[in-house]
Order: structure tokens, then sequence, then C-alpha cells
């Protein structure tokens, strides 16, 4: 919609995991490294936390993309199912779907792992490792279901892990993990996002708007300390508030978009 008129080939704050967005903050790059280290080097398991909106399923999908396909074979839950064979399910079809009959009866868990197992058989042997990917893992409330997903660490070849498993979640996560010794001494990797810093604001809006296409600021300084005060930080927030003011300077046919506008942005929002 305001597109033309910021000049800008496309929405540059939209609230989307695109990996060709992600800024490399010292956090971000320091997680994103961490995660690619448990998959490279066949730890087993790793876990990142992190508050709401601050970039685990960007971060998750700039792995898998910089991982490749080509060489990896993923499953990436974003909502994981409350009963272990629904959650076991979903993964082997994010695998291979095909492997997966469609009757219900085969729900079993065991007839599940079993075909689970094939997949990671055949995936090895075509020189693929396999990747499970466990997005907003706090939701799950059972500690049975996250011993269930650790024996999952139990497929091995030759001392080596058949899968890497990564669970990422809101903080009350590792607690859940914490409590789960066995689990816990499976996920030797472990990162956490948190807010972004003041300063790194100012570039994380900068490096989207180039990504988007543009060069020079749209926001002033004085923009920008609001985006910071009433974002706290947050870029999923961050992102909200830009792309609300984007569209009132566009309204407004402004040239800039000023401290005050983005004030009177969040008013009229009520962000
Ligand atoms: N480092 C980053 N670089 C670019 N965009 C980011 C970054 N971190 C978060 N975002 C953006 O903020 C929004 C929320 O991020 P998301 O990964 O969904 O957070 P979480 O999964 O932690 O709730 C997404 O739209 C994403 O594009
Ligand atoms: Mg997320």
């Amino acid at each position: 919609m305001y597109e033309k008129y910021w000049k800008v080939e496309e929405k540059p704050f939209k609230n989307t995991p695109d990996p060709r967005y992600l800024y490399y903050s010292p956090q971000h790059e320091d997680a994103l490294m961490k995660l690619s280290y448990a998959v490279t080097g066949d730890m087993g398991g790793g876990v990142m936390t992190g508050v709401f909106g601050c970039g685990k399923t960007i971060v998750g999908k700039a792995l898998t993309q910089q991982l490749g396909e080509a060489r990896y074979n993923f499953a990436f839950i974003d909502n994981p199912m409350v009963s272990f064979p629904d959650l076991l399910r979903a993964i082997v079809r994010n695998l291979n779907s095909s492997k997966l009959p469609d009757k219900k009866t085969e729900l079993m868990v065991d007839s599940l792992l079993e075909i689970l197992e094939g997949v990671l058989i055949d995936n090895d042997r075509d020189g693929k490792d396999t990747v499970i990917i466990v997005d907003e893992a706090h939701i799950i409330d059972d500690p049975k279901v996250f011993e269930e997903l650790r024996l999952l660490l139990n497929f091995q070849t030759k001392g080596k892990f058949l899968l890497t498993l990564l669970l990422f979640g809101q903080p009350e996560l590792k607690g859940k993990i914490y409590n789960i010794k066995q689990l816990e001494q499976r996920m030797p990797i472990k990162c956490h996002l948190d807010k972004l810093e003041t300063k790194e604001i100012s570039a994380y809006i900068t490096h989207r708007l180039k990504v988007a296409g543009r060069e020079e600021p749209i926001f002033t300084p004085e923009a920008i300390s609001a985006i910071q005060e009433h974002s706290g930080g947050i870029p999923r927030r961050i992102n909200h508030i830009c792309d609300l003011s984007m569209l009132v300077g566009f309204g407004k046919k402004a040239d800039k978009i000023s401290g005050e506008l983005v004030q009177q942005t969040i008013k009229d929002f009520g962000i």
C-alpha cells in the first residue's frame, strides 16, 4: 500500500520470519553459530530460549536455509501438539510424508517410531543428516512428552546420532528441561535471545529498510528514540511500530517519519 510512496520494493517490517531480513546482532549470530554447531558437530540436541518476538523462529529459518535441504532433512514443527503420538506423526510427516500411511490406526507410537527409524536410516544411507526442530516447545506441559522426545536421541549408528533435536521456546522452557535431568544432559548446546540493545535498534531498522530496497533513512533520530522507548527492544514490536508509522506517514504525505509521528501512531493504534 505505501511501498511506492516510501520507495521500497516490499513492506520492510512485516512480522514474518523471513531469513533474508535477519539482522545479525551479536546474540542472533551467537545463537545461529551454536545451533549450527549442534547439528554439524553431531551434538545430539540444543535448546534456544527467548522472550516472545525476539527472533527464535527467524533464527531457526535462517539455520535451515544456511544448512540447506541438499545435505539435511528437516522437520520444522511450529506448533507442537500436546500428545506425543500427534507430535511424532507431525515429525514423520515433515521429514517424509510419503512414508506415512493415511489411516489413523497408524497413530500407534510403536509403528510411528518404526517408520521414523526407517526414514533416519534412509537419510543416513543417502548421506543426509536429519534435524528435528520443535518451535514453541514451551507449550509442551507433559514431562512424558519431553521424555519421549529424549528417547528419539537413542537412534544412533556407529556412535553417531541419527538425528539432531532442537527445542525452541519462551524462557520457561529452560525450567521444564532443567527438571528432567536426563533430557538436560542430552542438550549440550544452549542459547538465549533477549531484547535488542538500544544502540542496535537503529541498525536493525536501517538493515530491514536496506533489504527492502531503501538506502536513505526514513526515521529521524527522534523517531528512533520513540521506537526504542515503546518497543522495549523487542523486534516484533519494533516491526509493528515501524510498519504502522510508515502507513500513517504515507497517509499524511510526510517526507520523513518524525518522533511526533511515531508517538501519534502509537497513540492512535493503542500500541
Ligand atoms: N535478528 C532479527 N533480524 C530481523 N528480524 C528479526 C530479528 N529478530 C526478530 N525479527 C523479526 O521479529 C519478528 C518476531 O520474530 P520471531 O522469530 O517470530 O520471534 P519469536 O519466535 O522469538 O517469537 C519476526 O517477524 C522477525 O522478522
Ligand atoms: Mg516463534
